[in-house]
C-alpha cells in the first residue's frame, strides 16, 4: 500500500483485490468515479456517470451491444482485417525478411474497425475523428505536466487552442453525422445496423416522444467519442502484445495457428466458432493479464470511509492497481511474472489463487 500526491490531489494505492472488490462493488454509493479535465476532452458518456444516470445511459446502450447486433458486425470485423493482412503481403519481398511496425498498424486496423462498425455510412467522417482523436492524445501526452496548474488549461498557449480546435471539430463532425442520422431514420432511409444507429434506435425506444427519458445529441455525441476512446486503443494494445509474446514464443503461436486451421479450414470466421477457439482465448486472457491495456482504475471517496480498517477522508483518491494485481506472485504463483496462457486452461475463475 503507498500513497502519493497527485498534484493536490492525496492518492492511495489499494493492492488487495479484496479491498478492490469493495471499492468496485460500491454498495454504499460512497466511492465515486474521478472526472478530470483530461476525462472530460478525450471522452465522457457513461463511464464517467454515477448512479442514475449511469443506469439510464447503460440501459439505452445495453441492446447497441448485444452479442446478436455485434454477430452482423462481424464481416465488418474480417473485412478490416483481410485489408491489413493484404497490404503485409504486399510489402513483402520475395525474398529475405521484412519488418513491420505493428503498433500504428493496429492503431489504424482498430480505428477502422470501430469508424465502420460505429458509423457505417458516415466512415470517411469517422476516419476524420479517429485521426483528430489520435492528434488530441498525442498533445494531452505532450502536456502532461502542466494540466495540474491551476488555470493552465485556459491560457492561451498555442497547444491549448489546437486542442479546443480539435475538440470543437470533433463535435461538430459528430453532430453532423448524428443530424444526418436523424434525418434519415425520419425518412426510413436506414438499417440501424452500426452502433450510432442501433443507439439512436434504442433512444428513441427508451424516451418514446419524452425527450427527458432519452439521451440528449449532446449526450449522443460523449458516448459516440467513447466508442472511440474505449474501443481503439484498448484494442490495439492489446493486439500489439500478442504479436509480441507469439512472437517470443513460438510454441504458442504454433498451437495457435494449428487451432485457427483446424476450425476455419473453408470458412470465413463466424461468431460461434470464434468462441470456441480455446488456445487463442487462453494467449489473450495471458496478454491481458501480463499487459492490460488499461493498466489502474481510479475511484475517489465522496464522505469519509473506512476500507481494510483504515478511515480515508472525503477526496481521497484510491489507485486500483490493476497491472500490479496481475503480476503479484501470491494471486498467480511463482511464475507470474511468465507468459504461460495454459493457466487458463480452466477458464478464468481457475487461473489463480483467489
Ligand atoms: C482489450 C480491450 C478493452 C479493455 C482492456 C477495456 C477496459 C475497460 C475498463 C478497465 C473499464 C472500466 C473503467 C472504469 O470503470 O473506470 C472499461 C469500461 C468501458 N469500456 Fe472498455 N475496454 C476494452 C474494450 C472496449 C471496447 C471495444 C469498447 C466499445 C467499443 C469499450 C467500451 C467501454 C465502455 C462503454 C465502458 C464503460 C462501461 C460502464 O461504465 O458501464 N471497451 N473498459
Amino acid at each position: 500500500m503507498t500513497f502519493t500526491w497527485f498534484g493536490p490531489i492525496p492518492r492511495v494505492m489499494i493492492p488487495d483485490p479484496e479491498l478492490v472488490k469493495e471499492v468496485l462493488s460500491n454498495k454504499f454509493g460512497h466511492f465515486g468515479k474521478q472526472s478530470s479535465r483530461i476525462a472530460k476532452l478525450l471522452a465522457e458518456g457513461v463511464v464517467s456517470h454515477e448512479g442514475e444516470k449511469w443506469a439510464k445511459h447503460r440501459r439505452i446502450l445495453n441492446p447497441a451491444f448485444h452479442h446478436e447486433k455485434i454477430k452482423r458486425m462481424l464481416p465488418v470485423f474480417s473485412t478490416c482485417c483481410a485489408e491489413t493482412i493484404t497490404k503485409w503481403e504486399n510489402s513483402m519481398p520475395s525474398e529475405g525478411s521484412f519488418e513491420v511496425d505493428v503498433w500504428p498498424e493496429f492503431q489504424n486496423l482498430t480505428g477502422d474497425v470501430i469508424s465502420r462498425t460505429a458509423f457505417g455510412s458516415s466512415y470517411q467522417e469517422g476516419m476524420k475523428i479517429f485521426q483528430l482523436q489520435g492528434e488530441l492524445a498525442e498533445r494531452l501526452v505532450q502536456s502532461f505536466q502542466t494540466i495540474f496548474i491551476p488555470g493552465y488549461w485556459f491560457l492561451p498557449t498555442k497547444n491549448n487552442r489546437r486542442m479546443r480546435e480539435i475538440d470543437r471539430e470533433i463535435r461538430k463532425t459528430l453532430r453532423e453525422i448524428i443530424r444526418k442520422r436523424e434525418k434519415a431514420i425520419k425518412d426510413g432511409k436506414t438499417n440501424n445496423d452500426d452502433l450510432l444507429g442501433l443507439l439512436q434506435e434504442s433512444n428513441m425506444n427508451e424516451s418514446k416522444g419524452n425527450a427527458k427519458l432519452g439521451l440528449s445529441t449532446e449526450d449522443v455525441i460523449e458516448e459516440c467519442k467513447l466508442f472511440y476512446f474505449a474501443g481503439m486503443e484498448t484494442t490495439s494494445v492489446l493486439l500489439t502484445w500478442t504479436l509480441i509474446v507469439l512472437s517470443l514464443h513460438p510454441e504458442w503461436q504454433e498451437r495457435a495457428r494449428e487451432e485457427v486451421r483446424n476450425h476455419f479450414v473453408r470458412a470465413k470466421p463466424d461468431f460461434d466458432s470464434l468462441s470456441r477457439l480455446k488456445t487463442v482465448t487462453m494467449i489473450l486472457y495471458e496478454v491481458l493479464r501480463l499487459y492490460p491495456p488499461a493498466t489502474f482504475i481510479v475511484r475517489r471517496t465522496y464522505k469519509e470511509m473506512e476500507l481494510g480498517s483504515i478511515r480515508y477522508p472525503a477526496g481521497v483518491n484510491l489507485l486500483l492497481p490493476i497491472l500490479f494485481i496481475h503480476h503479484d506472485p501470491e494471486i498467480w504463483g511463482k511464475d507470474a511474472s511468465e507468459f504461460n496462457p495454459a493457466r487458463f486452461a480452466d477458464g478464468v475463475s481457475n487461473a489463480s489463487k483467489l
